[in-house]
């Protein structure tokens, strides 16, 4: 293609008229939706804004989901939504008080990369005071690409000593704080009860546990 191999100027051309194309495709309805959704979707006030979901497969841009005030919502209205398509946001995904909300296992069953290309401040997954919030239940989550993560002042929030976040990224610059305290979550992964245990056991932050982001749901290992 010869965009490629002229000199600079017309390079830089080419690539606004990259960029023109891109932000083009997100912007319009295009007849045959290709799952592409962006630039950033913000789903706040109202439950019914997560009609913008429903047809992601990635998010381009960030996430995020907060201050959802309906006098109707509770968890029931929660655990009948559900966006097993998304797999992928490019940015950050950020979780700010929703009430009800107290999982997101069903709500994204199948995200599986969260990219960080640009940042919450240093952050690629924020959950903020949530209040209902029992376990964060990303049971796909396979690579935060880039970033930390902040999960704090989550007052019902419990296994996240069952998570080695190391599988996933690099977790030097977590930060987890004010969620429920260990001890009074008695975490229980997979066949824990029937003494028959499902999940890997790996070693984190001088732990050696069994790893799973739910009752129902193992962590894998690394891919
Ligand atoms: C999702 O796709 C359906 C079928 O193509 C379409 O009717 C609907 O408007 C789309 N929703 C959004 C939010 O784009
Ligand atoms: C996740 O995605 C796969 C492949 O697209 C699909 O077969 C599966 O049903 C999805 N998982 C859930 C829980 O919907
Ligand atoms: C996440 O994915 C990136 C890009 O594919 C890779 O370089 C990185 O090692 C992965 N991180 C982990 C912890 O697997």
């Amino acid at each position: 293609m010869r965009c490629w191999t002229a000199r600079t100027h017309l390079s830089l051309f080419c690539a606004l008229l990259l960029l023109l194309l891109l932000s083009l495709s997100v912007h319009c309805q295009w007849p045959s939706n290709d799952g592409i959704c962006g630039p950033g979707i913000d789903i706040g006030n109202d439950i019914s804004d997560f009609k913008k979901l429903e047809n992601c497969t990635v998010v381009e841009g960030y996430l995020k989901i907060l201050l959802i005030v309906n006098k109707n919502t509770n968890q029931e209205v929660f655990r009948t939504l559900s966006f097993p398509k998304l797999t992928m946001i490019t940015d950050y995904l950020l979780l700010f008080r929703v009430p009800g909300l107290d999982s997101l296992s069903t709500l994204f069953p199948n995200l599986s990369v969260i990219r960080g290309r640009n940042l919450f401040y240093n952050y690629a997954l924020v959950i903020f005071e949530m209040n209902n919030l029992k376990d964060i239940g990303l049971y796909s989550l396979r690579n935060i690409t880039r970033g930390a993560i902040r999960i704090e002042k989550n007052p019902e929030l419990c296994y996240l000593d069952s998570v080695d976040w190391s599988l996933i990224m690099n977790a030097d610059l977590n930060f987890i704080d004010g969620n429920k305290q260990a001890k009074e979550c008695a975490d229980v992964c997979p066949g824990l009860v029937e003494d028959n245990p499902q999940c890997i056991k790996t070693t984190f932050s001088g732990v050696s546990n069994y790893r799973c982001w739910t009752s129902d749901h193992c962590q894998t290992g690394k891919s």
